[in-house]
């Protein structure tokens, strides 16, 4: 294994010890998953899932599910989605009064809503509308926050391209690139090349995002495109401790997966810091689709997954983890 492909990473004004992040997953991305990531295995930072920056700039209430950073988390990046430059200022300073570490600028959302409002990966189409974004929240961080935009490849990567120059230009501390095209969604096999390709074109850290989920695919992700790091997403859902695995594992040392016993239990722990957030009854609702991450490895896991879509409440959910999870 090639141990200096994960290191320390430098964006911005911050180091961090080493170059995996967790990426937003919407419905997923929020408090107690970032805790249990930061617990058990300590990525660089974590993100919020996207937060529409007009919501944020006109509503005075903010769900605590889109707002609350927890004091045992590490460093939060707050991804914001919108088009407006007053917006994005005006949410900038929001999220930085809600504890915000990083932020980022969504420019690959694949939403048909979120698209036909000009925002997500349809601002990749529009570079001067691009440009002002980001020199609006680069603006309203006072240069004292990592500024930097999450987009996608697209077929010929000359809008991909043209999107990170320009973002280069307004700023931005790093990018992040998802290597799949908008319409592409999220399960035909990321690509690699068009990632490398725009990396060679630009002067800042970009970190690589789509299919990393083992140490194997990571390294691998690195080591194709020459990228500053790696965004994990998916995989870190359920396995809070795949940051440490492959930093472990890259280092050629053993890492012991967890028990199934010690899984069911992050899973209850996962379900806990949802109803502390939520109450118990959205809590519950959410950790249905959860379950099936943390089950991944069970046999059973189908069977599991098809039972908690009946559960009701912390006590049933927890009656039903002890029985598969041994
Ligand atoms: C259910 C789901 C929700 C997502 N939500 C967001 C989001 O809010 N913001 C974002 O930039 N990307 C979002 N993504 C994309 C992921 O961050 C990531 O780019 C993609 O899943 C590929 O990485 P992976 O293979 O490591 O999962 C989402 C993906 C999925 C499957």
């Amino acid at each position: 294994m090639n141990t200096s492909l994960i290191r320390p990473l430098k964006l911005g004004n911050k180091l961090f010890p080493n170059n995996l992040t967790q990426g937003p997953l919407a419905g997923y991305s929020c408090a107690p998953l970032r805790v249990l990531a930061n617990q058990h295995g300590q990525p660089a930072f974590c993100y919020t899932e996207m937060l529409s920056a007009k919501n944020l700039a006109t509503q005075s209430k903010i769900s605590p599910r889109f707002s609350f950073k927890d004091p045992q988390e590490g460093p939060v990046c707050f991804q914001l989605s919108g088009t407006d430059p007053a917006d994005l200022s005006k949410a900038v300073e929001r999220v930085i009064g809600f504890g915000a570490d990083l932020i980022d600028l969504n420019c690959g959302c694949p939403v048909s809503k979120i698209r036909q409002k000009g925002a997500g990966s349809k601002l990749l189409e529009n570079p001067e509308l691009l440009k002002k974004l980001i020199m609006a929240m680069k603006s309203a961080t006072q240069n004292h926050i990592p500024i930097s935009i999450k987009i996608r490849i697209d077929q010929n990567t000359q809008n991909s391209l043209t999107a990170a120059l320009i973002a280069q230009e307004a700023g931005v501390d790093f990018i992040t690139i998802h290597g799949r095209h908008w319409t592409e969604g999220y399960d035909i096999p990321c690509q690699q090349d068009p990632i490398a390709e725009i990396i060679s074109k630009l002067e800042i850290p970009v970190m690589a995002n789509g299919d990393a989920h083992d140490t194997a695919s990571t390294l691998s992700l690195l080591k194709n495109t020459g990228a500053a790091g790696v965004m994990i997403a998916r995989a870190s859902v359920g396995q809070p401790w795949l940051f440490k695995q492959i930093q472990t594992e890259s280092d050629g040392k053993i890492f012991t997966q967890p028990s199934i016993e010690k899984i069911g239990e992050l899973f209850l722990e996962h379900l806990s810091g949802l109803i502390n957030l939520e109450g118990e009854k959205i809590a519950v609702l959410q950790s249905r689709k959860l379950i099936k991450y943390y089950g991944r490895s069970l046999t059973l896991c189908l069977e599991l997954t098809e039972q908690a879509q009946k559960i009701i409440s912390f006590h049933e959910m927890s009656e039903l983890t002890k029985q598969y999870f041994i």
